[in-house]
C-alpha cells in the first residue's frame, strides 16, 4: 500500500507524461480504484472500443487486459497502444484457438461464427462478427437469414443469447473463472439477506444464476440500470471492482457483493507505478500484424456498424 504522498507523486508523473507523449488513458471498469481515478475514459468493453476508435491522441495506454489492447490496436493501427503489464491476460480469451475455431467451421459450414470480444486477434480474424456483453443479443438477432450461429468462447453468454433468439446457438464451452463459479444458491442466500435489493448479473454467470437476476447486462449496463431503477439496494453479480465504480457513481445507494471473492487478478495487475513505467519506457507496445489485423477489423467493424 502506497502512502498518500507516493500516490500523489505517481499521479503528477502520469499527468506530465500524458502531456509529453500525447497519450490518453482508457480503463476498464474492473481496474483498481486509483487507476480508474486517473483514467480519461472508463467503461465496458464496447465503450472502450468506441473510445479507442475515435480518440485523437497519439498514444493509447490501455488499462485492461491484452485482448482489449489488441482491439484498440486493430481499430487504430496508426496509434501506439501500450498495455502497462505485458502479462495482463484474459483466461477466457485463451479458451479457444484458431485451429479449434476452424474445426467448428468445418463441422457447421452453414453457421455464422460470432466471437465474444474476449478473444484473441487471431480468433477475431477467423470469425464473422464480434459481440460484447452489451450487444450480444442484438448482434445475433441482426443476422438476417441465418438460422445457425456458433458463439465462442463464452458458454454462459451463448446460452443467455440462446434464450433471447429463435436461431440455433452452438456454444463453445469456455468460461470466465471469476464469474463461472457463482452458484444460484449463493444468490438465493443474498436475496434472503437483502430482500429489497435488485440483483444484477453479468452474462458470463451461469444460467441458473441469470434466471434469478432482475437485470443481465454488461458492467456499464449495470451503471445505467441503477440510474434508471428506482431501487436503493443492489446485489452485484460481477467482478467485485464494480462495487467501487457503482458506489462512486451513486454514493447514496447500497451495493452488496457476494461473500466469495470474485476477482479478476489480471485486471488488478496494472498499478499507477506500472502506468508511469509504461509511459516512460513506451512499453509494452501491442500491435497486431496486418494479415491478422485486416480480417479482425472486418469482424469488429460489422459489430460497430450496428451502433
Ligand atoms: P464488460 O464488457 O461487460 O465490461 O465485460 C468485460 C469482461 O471482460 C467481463 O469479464
Amino acid at each position: 500500500m502506497l502512502s498518500k504522498k507516493e500516490n500523489e507523486y505517481l499521479i503528477e508523473q502520469i499527468t506530465r507524461l500524458k502531456q509529453e507523449k500525447k497519450a490518453v488513458i482508457l480503463a476498464h471498469n474492473y481496474q483498481r480504484p486509483e487507476v480508474l481515478d486517473i483514467a480519461d475514459i472508463q467503461g465496458d468493453s464496447l465503450e472502450l472500443s468506441r473510445a479507442a476508435a475515435k480518440t485523437e491522441a497519439r498514444v493509447i495506454v490501455f488499462c485492461g487486459v491484452r485482448f482489449m489492447a489488441e482491439t484498440a490496436s486493430i481499430l487504430c493501427p496508426d496509434k501506439v497502444v501500450l498495455l502497462p503489464r505485458a502479462d495482463a491476460a484474459c483466461p477466457l480469451a485463451n479458451h479457444i484457438t484458431v485451429s479449434q475455431l476452424n474445426d467448428l467451421r468445418q463441422k457447421y459450414p452453414q453457421a455464422v461464427i460470432v466471437c465474444y470480444v474476449n478473444s484473441s486477434a487471431e480468433v477475431k480474424a477467423a470469425s464473422d462478427i464480434c459481440c460484447t456483453s452489451a450487444n450480444a443479443i442484438r448482434v445475433v438477432n441482426s443476422l438476417n437469414g441465418t438460422k445457425q450461429v456458433v458463439m465462442l468462447p463464452d458458454q454462459n453468454l451463448a446460452l443467455h443469447v440462446a434464450a433471447h433468439t429463435d436461431k440455433e446457438i452452438i456454444a463453445w464451452e469456455g468460461g470466465c473463472p471469476a464469474h463461472c463459479q457463482l452458484q444460484a444458491e449463493e444468490v438465493r442466500q443474498m436475496k434472503a439477506a437483502y430482500p429489497r435489493a435488485k440483483f444484477m448479473a453479468h452474462p458470463e454467470c451461469d444460467q441458473k444464476v441469470l434466471e434469478l437476476a432482475d437485470c443481465v447486462t454488461s458492467t456499464s449496463g449495470m451503471l445505467r440500470y441503477v440510474d434508471q431503477s428506482g431501487a436503493e439496494e443492489f446485489i452485484v453479480g460481477t467482478e467485485e471492482g464494480m462495487i467501487h465504480v457503482l458506489q462512486v457513481a451513486f454514493p447514496e445507494k447500497k451495493f452488496y457483493h457476494f461473500p466469495r471473492p470474485m476477482i479478476c487478478q489480471d485486471m488488478k495487475k496494472i498499478t499507477l507505478a506500472s502506468i508511469v513505467e509504461s509511459l516512460t519506457k513506451m512499453q509494452h507496445v501491442v500491435s497486431v500484424p496486418d494479415e491478422i489485423r485486416k480480417p479482425a477489423l472486418e469482424c469488429l467493424s460489422r459489430m460497430m456498424k450496428l451502433g
